[in-house]
């Protein structure tokens, strides 16, 4: 599939040069007709044991293409509904209490510091917050959890390697601005636990995502509510124990109408070809980078991401300067800065509309 054919499967740029899958990716036609299709059924025929078969196949067919996503086995994916459900079930599992340390960085998303906060005051552990980029070099021999952006939601930078930290500091990465966005491979990261959305970067609905626990967590890890979903052996009763594998910490209701959207998306994304897909947003990203920097504008550090932040005067009026001109991207409070979110399915003609709207 060329760019030109991908970018047709997405409607919203029949009318909007949309640069904002770090808040939600474009939706592709096939995906809402997937609801529609499902709702339909559903309304005519009713929702009994065909409705349930197939929402079990989305749900493995779900599992395994994030497995291949993030290179992972199928067994150590979870099917959430967001990247902070997993993050929630993370820390909410982990043995963390009176003066054990957190490590976080200073650039993260209230999706992480919500559920951190929340374990200090419950729980009494104890955050640090260190630079997003000296976060390697700040583990100490109280921190017991550190837990960071893949990449950083402000700028686009990447996390620094991680992967020399023992399995006894596990890495909990939030993967929100990362999985669909750039190349991913949790082993490589050295990640305990990835935390990601389907509704970013991977073009999917609200209301899908995965979470990644590795290995070596699997046994380590407990399900903090398994409901029927998770149990190994449903029919056991009071017997019944999780399942083996990361599906006992799967979200407990997910709707055939939301899984089918969500495998319509990975559809369009996995015909395309993921590395093309990768590829063409991080050089878009740059592109736009290159232009904002040679028309004057302070480009905030970044990586080889899909993310372009930059100062301006007054983000939020600038926002709806270019939301008036079709043009959609985001300020983020309180940094000065308005950030485009560049995907494969963008094209020149975006970048030039954003460049000639600007104030
Ligand atoms: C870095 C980061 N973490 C977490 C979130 C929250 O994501 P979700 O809605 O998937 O929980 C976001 C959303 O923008 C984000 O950018």
């Amino acid at each position: 599939m060329d760019p030109a054919a991908l970018r047709a499967e997405f409607p919203v740029f029949e009318r909007t040069a949309y640069l904002n899958a770090g808040t939600c990716g474009p939706l592709p036609r096939g995906a809402a007709q997937a609801v529609a299709d499902v709702l339909a059924h559903a309304a005519s025929d009713g929702r009994a044991s065909a409705y349930f078969a197939a929402l079990l196949e989305h749900r493995d067919h779900l599992r395994s293409s994030y497995a291949g996503l993030l290179r992972a086995a199928t067994d150590d994916i979870a099917l959430t509904t967001c990247t902070s459900e997993g993050i929630v079930r993370v820390l909410a599992a982990l043995d963390l209490g009176p003066g054990d340390e957190v490590l976080t960085s200073d650039e993260e998303h209230p999706g992480l510091q919500g559920p951190l906060a929340a374990a200090r005051r419950q729980r009494g552990i104890e955050i640090r917050v260190v630079a997003f980029a000296q976060i390697a070099d700040a583990v100490g021999p109280r921190t017991k959890l550190v837990a960071c952006s893949h990449v950083s939601w402000v700028n686009g930078r990447v996390v620094p390697d991680l992967s020399q930290l023992a399995d006894d500091v596990p890495v909990l990465l939030d993967g929100a601005q990362g999985v669909g966005a750039v190349p991913t491979d949790v082993a490589a990261l050295g990640c305990s636990f990835y935390a990601g959305p389907g509704q970013k970067w991977l073009c999917g609905p609200v209301g899908s995502g995965m979470l990644y626990v590795a290995p070596g967590w699997r046994d380590r890890l407990p399900a903090t509510g398994p409901t029927y979903l998770n149990l190994a052996d449903p029919a056991a009763g009071l017997d019944a124990v999780p399942q083996a594998g990361a599906a006992r910490h799967d979200a407990s209701a997910l709707s055939l109408e939301t899984l089918a959207a969500t495998t319509a998306s990975l559809g369009v994304l996995g015909d395309a070809g993921w590395s093309a897909v990768h590829e063409r947003g991080a050089a878009l990203a740059q592109q736009l980078a290159d232009a904002l920097g040679a028309r004057g504008r302070e480009i905030a550090p970044r990586d080889r991401t899909t993310l372009v932040s930059w100062q301006e005067p007054d983000p939020s009026a600038a926002r709806e300067l270019l939301a008036q001109a079709g043009v959609i991207v985001r300020d983020l409070p309180g940094t000065g800065l308005l950030r485009a979110s560049v995907g494969a399915w963008n094209d020149a003609s975006d970048l030039d509309r954003l460049l000639s709207a600007l104030p």
